[in-house]
This record gives C-alpha cells, sequence and structure tokens, in this order.
C-alpha cells in the first residue's frame, strides 16, 4: 500500500488559535483527523507530521525517501524563504504537493512568493482543510501512479532489500494503520455519546442484547473467515466499551 506524508511547518500546530478568516477554526487535530479519514477513503496509508523547526522537517523530508510514496506540505512561513526545504524536496524525487490554508495570493506581498513552488509537482491554496484533501487526490490519481513514481525516481530502485528494512517498512504501515484505527474509533465513541444522551432524554434502555447480537453477526460476516473469530471478540470489546460510557451518560443526564 501507499503512503503519503501531510507535513505541517511551523505555527499549524496553533491552528484553532490562530487568525480563523484565514486558517479557519479546526485543530491541527482535526485537520490530521480529516486527512486520515481520506487516506481510508483513497486506499493509502497516512502519517501525519508537523514541526516548528526547519532542521526538523528537512531530517524528515531526507528521511521519507524509499518510505513514502508523495507528500503533502504547507510549509508555513518558510514557504517563502527557506532554500534548504527547497533544495531538500528537489532532492527526494518525491511528488510534493504545496498546500495552503489561506489563499497566499491574495494576502500580504511577502506572502506571494513561494520558493518552494518550482520543486512542487502543484500548488493547492485558499481551500482550507480541503486543500489538503484535493491534494491527496491529485497525488494518487496523477502523481503516486507506478510510472509517475519510476520518473521522478531517477530509475534508482527504492524497494528495501534487507529483512531489517522490509520490517521497518511493515512496522512504519502498521503504525500508520493503528492510528487510523484509533481515529475510527474516536468517531465511533462520539455516536455513542450521542446515542447515549437520545436513549437517557427518552427514558430508553442502554443495552439492547438483540442489536448486540445483530452486530457481531454481522461483524463475523464482513471478514475473512480466518479473522472472524478475532474480530467478533474486537466487537466485543467494543460493545462492553460502549456499554459502560452509555452508564456515565446514564448518570450525567
Ligand atoms: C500558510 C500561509 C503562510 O504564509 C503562513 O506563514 C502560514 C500558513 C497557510 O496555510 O495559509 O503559516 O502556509
Amino acid at each position: 500500500m501507499k503512503t503519503i506524508l501531510i507535513m505541517n511547518g511551523p505555527n499549524l500546530s496553533m491552528l484553532g488559535k490562530r487568525d480563523p478568516k484565514h486558517y479557519g477554526s479546526g485543530t491541527l487535530r482535526d485537520l490530521e483527523n480529516a486527512c486520515y479519514l481520506k487516506g481510508i477513503e483513497l486506499g493509502v496509508n497516512v502519517q501525519c507530521f508537523q514541526s516548528e523547526s526547519e532542521s526538523a522537517m528537512i531530517r524528515k523530508l531526507h528521511s521519507s525517501m524509499g518510505v513514502i510514496d508523495g507528500i503533502v506540505l504547507n510549509a508555513g512561513a518558510y514557504t517563502h524563504y527557506s532554500i534548504a526545504i527547497r533544495d531538500a524536496i528537489e532532492l527526494i524525487k518525491i511528488p510534493v504537493i504545496e498546500v495552503h490554508l489561506s489563499d497566499i495570493h491574495n494576502r500580504e506581498d511577502f506572502r506571494n512568493t513561494s520558493v518552494i513552488e518550482a520543486v512542487c509537482v502543484e500548488q493547492v491554496c485558499g481551500l482550507g482543510v480541503k486543500g489538503y484533501l484535493v491534494a491527496m487526490e491529485k497525488l494518487v490519481e496523477k502523481y503516486m501512479t507506478d510510472d509517475s513514481s519510476k520518473a521522478l525516481s531517477d530509475g534508482a530502485s527504492a524497494e528495501p532489500s534487507t529483512p531489517e528494512a522490509l520490517l521497518g517498512e511493515e512496522r512504519l504501515a502498521l503504525n500508520e494503520i493503528d492510528k487510523e484505527i484509533f481515529v475510527l474509533f474516536e468517531r465511533r465513541m462520539k455516536h455513542i455519546d450521542r446515542i447515549a444522551k437520545i436513549k437517557a432524554e427518552a427514558g430508553m434502555p442502554t443495552q439492547v442484547p438483540s442489536r448486540e447480537a445483530e452486530i457481531l453477526e454481522r461483524v463475523g460476516n464482513s471478514v475473512e473467515e480466518q479473522y472472524s473469530a478475532a474480530a467478533k471478540a474486537l466487537m466485543q470489546e467494543l460493545l462492553r466499551l460502549s456499554r459502560e460510557r452509555q452508564k456515565e451518560i446514564n448518570k450525567e443526564v
């Protein structure tokens, strides 16, 4: 499976506290969660990285070689003057789409210039968080096809060869899948909270055994047979956590 890196530069950790006119009201976490969900839809792994520091960003770009297939980069203010980040993008031979939440061409003059634009495959700006999702789609559709990555990589093979390298790549993919699972877990629990409030206010019972049995059966049938028992056990644990959460909410309402 291919991996997209979402890289955010300085001050983007402060989303939610920065000027909402330019940057919206959501947090960095909201933005990253939207990217993880988009990754599920597109069938790619998503890795998110944010740093206030130019050197950390450059190191992350270097270590992406042979591991990452496409990058969505909002370099923040570094966009306008970091030749070092520009050079790093150029040398890694990975397609990078430059993204900005705000429309940098319609703000202060010093934001009009991007020193990284020429080494990025495209620039997307002024679309807010949606711009990141659009960039992800573009990477998958236009720049991460097998032919295009070969063209960018100067013919050098990025396939890991040693067992350690293979293991490293698998573990990285697993970490990203775990993150996606927990984004979905958080979404599930938010629905549970809403359901619990509706039930508590209407005086309805928390536990409906027939519905739980139906969910377990559906889960068992939705995975390959070899994983069916494990998936049911996992679902049972989720149902138990949901029941506990509903009881807590019952006490609050
Ligand atoms: C930004 C625009 C930059 O000019 C600014 O320094 C940022 C955010 C954007 O997303 O609109 O930090 O990259």
